[in-house]
């Protein structure tokens, strides 16, 4: 796919970067913006781990790993907006007063994206899949998540995933991983190779469509009761994949053409923990018998080049949830909120590139 790699500037670009400043620029490009700075740990940098350790020591850790790419996203920077809407069944609403599990039609805002600080990178299906959804409409109680096509978190804490983060760093000259650095850094985190382990019995789909997406932090639904029930959550898809072609951009591609064929659909599933299933440790899969509950359909009609005003300027908190979804104590949920807000801010303070992914310009 053809790549315009110039760089239009934001109007507000140059301005120094303060929360008003970066409000009102952004109240220009879209209406999501309302909580996407007002995340829950953003006014707190430090991100647990000890020391020094904040949300810039993240972001600069990005940058040191896959470049300095202004505008992008620190991490899952590549990627393509869509659009859909969640049709509720009515199930979940045993579990959760959400609006959203009523039976009830919602307009939802994402993005399909793969793991890494490279906008630019080749698609290879060694990253990992990312879809992150905002469900609402902006200035309704939203519920956003950012989920994964993996079945744990390779991480349990924030300093797990910085250290693994550094670990993965490609040595130049070699162009690769230091494989000694990955091997130290196993020896000390037991769970990150046991995680490992179980990722590799879950070898990848051949696409975005036909991945399940799961949110792997732990949350707790609560219903009009006031009754607080701990929940992981997984979209599973309802068709198979196109296959991906040759090129660097062949899984996004391989997506975009499919939604032009059609809308894509995934059932939410709503799985329910039970003691003494972990609610603080991503990267221990719960038992496979534990009780689903249906909640509904997602349907994606439509893609988009990341542009002012779609999923490009959305900040997928995981931590801004509709009353009836609240977090669990799992610290990997306050550091991403405070993480995810540093990145939104920077690039949103930063000159755009066009992205990679140009759904024009796929044939
Ligand atoms: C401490 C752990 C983590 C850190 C530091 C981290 C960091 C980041 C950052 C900096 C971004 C870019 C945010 C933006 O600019 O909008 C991002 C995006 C993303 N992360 Fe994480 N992440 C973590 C854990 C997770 C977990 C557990 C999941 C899945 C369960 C996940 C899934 C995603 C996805 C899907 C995106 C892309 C969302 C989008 O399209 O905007 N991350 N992450």
């Amino acid at each position: 796919m053809a790549r315009d790699r110039s760089t239009p500037a934001l109007n507000w670009r140059g301005t120094p970067v303060s929360r008003r400043s970066i409000l009102i620029g952004l109240g220009a490009v879209g209406a999501f913006v309302a909580v996407d700075l007002g995340s829950v740990a953003f006014a707190n940098g430090w991100v647990g781990g000890g020391g020094a350790f904040t949300r810039q020591t993240f972001v600069d850790g990005f940058r040191a790993v896959f470049g300095n790419h202004p505008g992008f996203r620190k991490n899952h920077a590549k990627g393509v907006a869509v659009t859909g809407y969640f049709d509720g069944n009515g199930n979940g609403a045993e579990l959760s007063s959400a609006a959203v599990f009523g039976r009830v039609r919602t307009p939802v805002t994402g993005r399909f994206s793969l793991s890494g600080g490279d906008p630019f990178m080749a698609d290879t299906p060694s990253a990992a899949r990312g879809l992150g959804l905002a469900f609402g409409l902006p200035g309704a109680d939203q519920w956003r998540t950012a989920m994964l096509n993996l079945p744990v978190f390779p991480d349990n804490s924030p300093r797990g995933f910085y250290d693994r983060l550094l670990a993965s760093a490609t040595v130049a000259g070699t162009g690769k991983p230091d494989p000694a650095a990955m091997a130290a850094f196993l020896a000390k985190h037991p769970e990150t190779a046991a995680a490992m382990a179980v990722i590799k019995n879950h070898p990848p789909t051949p696409g975005f469509a036909d991945s399940t997406f799961s949110g792997l932090n732990a949350f707790y639904v609560v219903d009009a009761a006031g009754r607080r029930t701990p929940v992981r959550w997984s979209f599973t898809p309802l068709q198979a994949a196109l296959p991906s072609t040759a090129g660097d951009d062949g899984l996004f591609d391989a997506l975009v053409r499919q939604l032009r064929t059609g809308p894509l659909s995934w059932r939410l599933h709503l799985v329910v923990g039970e003691p003494p299933d972990p609610l603080t440790d991503a990267t221990l899969p719960w038992p496979p018998e534990r009780r689903v509950v249906d909640a509904g359909t997602l349907t994606l009609t439509g893609a988009e080049t990341e542009a002012p005003g779609n999923a490009r300027d959305v900040n997928f908190d995981p931590l801004v949830l509709p009353p009836g979804i609240e977090p669990t104590d799992d610290p990997l949920l306050s550091a991403r909120s405070s993480v995810y807000a540093a990145s939104y801010r920077a690039r949103t303070g930063e000159p755009k590139s066009a992205s990679a992914v140009q759904v024009g310009e796929v044939s």
